[in-house]
């Protein structure tokens, strides 16, 4: 080999060496040959040692190459996965009532008829809500609530809402003011829906103030024990 060959050679030889130190140093970084915080550890059910949770996090990844800072590391991460909530916290959780499951009863009890007023300025393009007031595009509103439904004289209401039995009552009133082609397909009231449940609370809130024979509003479910008392 001439003196260029063994330059390439040497060159070679000692990138290799280099690769594989490298390699390996970054191997031990990893995956860590010691683990200095798990001796800390104990058992499984033992308190992980006291380890400032924040200094780690904000000293990360830069104090990685200090001492200690393995075992550092591997404490912090044992903390974590104690902080995890045991799977059982779960369904316990989701048994408190979250705001957006308020029930009805809940939600008008809450409601006030003056906002309600407000947010059915849109109904009013359609619906006169004045005490004897006359069919638009819409039959009157006056009195609606607790009346028999497709019952007002005068309006010429689809068969689809005409063939619905019985009277509005608050949870029917709620369904169809949700999305009222949904509720009752074919019905022709052109209204997409109040998205919000308070919005059609505090509307339906309202309808009840303008509607002498409405019935008493439903009662709130406070409780899993009111929830099943108040199911029908
Ligand atoms: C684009 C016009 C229009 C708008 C806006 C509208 N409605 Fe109606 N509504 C109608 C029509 C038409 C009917 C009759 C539907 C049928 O016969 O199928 C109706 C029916 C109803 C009924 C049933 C009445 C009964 O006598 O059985 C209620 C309750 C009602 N609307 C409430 C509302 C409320 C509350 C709003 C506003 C949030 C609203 N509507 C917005 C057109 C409208």
């Amino acid at each position: 080999m001439d003196r260029q060959g063994w330059k390439i050679a040497w060159t070679a030889a000692a990138g290799a060496v280099l690769v594989i130190w490298s390699g390996e140093w970054f191997a031990g970084q990893l995956v860590p040959t010691t683990y200095p915080g798990e001796l800390a550890f104990g058992g499984a059910d033992e308190m992980p040692p006291a380890v400032d949770l924040a200094a780690v996090q904000r000293d990360w990844p830069g104090s990685l190459g200090g001492p200690g800072e393995q075992g550092r590391l591997i404490a912090y991460v044992g903390n974590i996965e104690r902080q995890k909530p045991p799977v059982t916290a779960v369904p316990a959780r989701a048994t408190t009532p979250q705001p957006q499951e308020a029930d009805l009863g809940t939600l008008l009890a809450s409601a006030d008829a003056a906002v309600g007023k407000g947010k059915a300025r849109v109904c009013t393009s359609c619906h006169s809500m004045d005490a004897g007031g006359r069919n638009g595009v819409g039959p009157a509103l006056w009195g609606v609530v607790g009346r028999n439904i497709a019952s007002h004289g005068g309006f010429a209401y689809s068969p689809a809402l005409s063939a619905q039995p019985g009277a509005w009552t608050y949870e029917r009133l709620d369904s169809y003011l949700t999305s009222p082609a949904r509720a009752i397909p074919g019905n022709k009231m052109a209204f997409a829906g109040l998205r919000r449940d308070e919005d059609r609370a505090a509307v339906i809130k309202y309808l009840a103030s303008l509607s002498p024979g409405a019935p008493a509003f439903p009662a709130p479910m406070t409780s899993a024990a009111g929830q099943g008392a108040g199911a029908q």
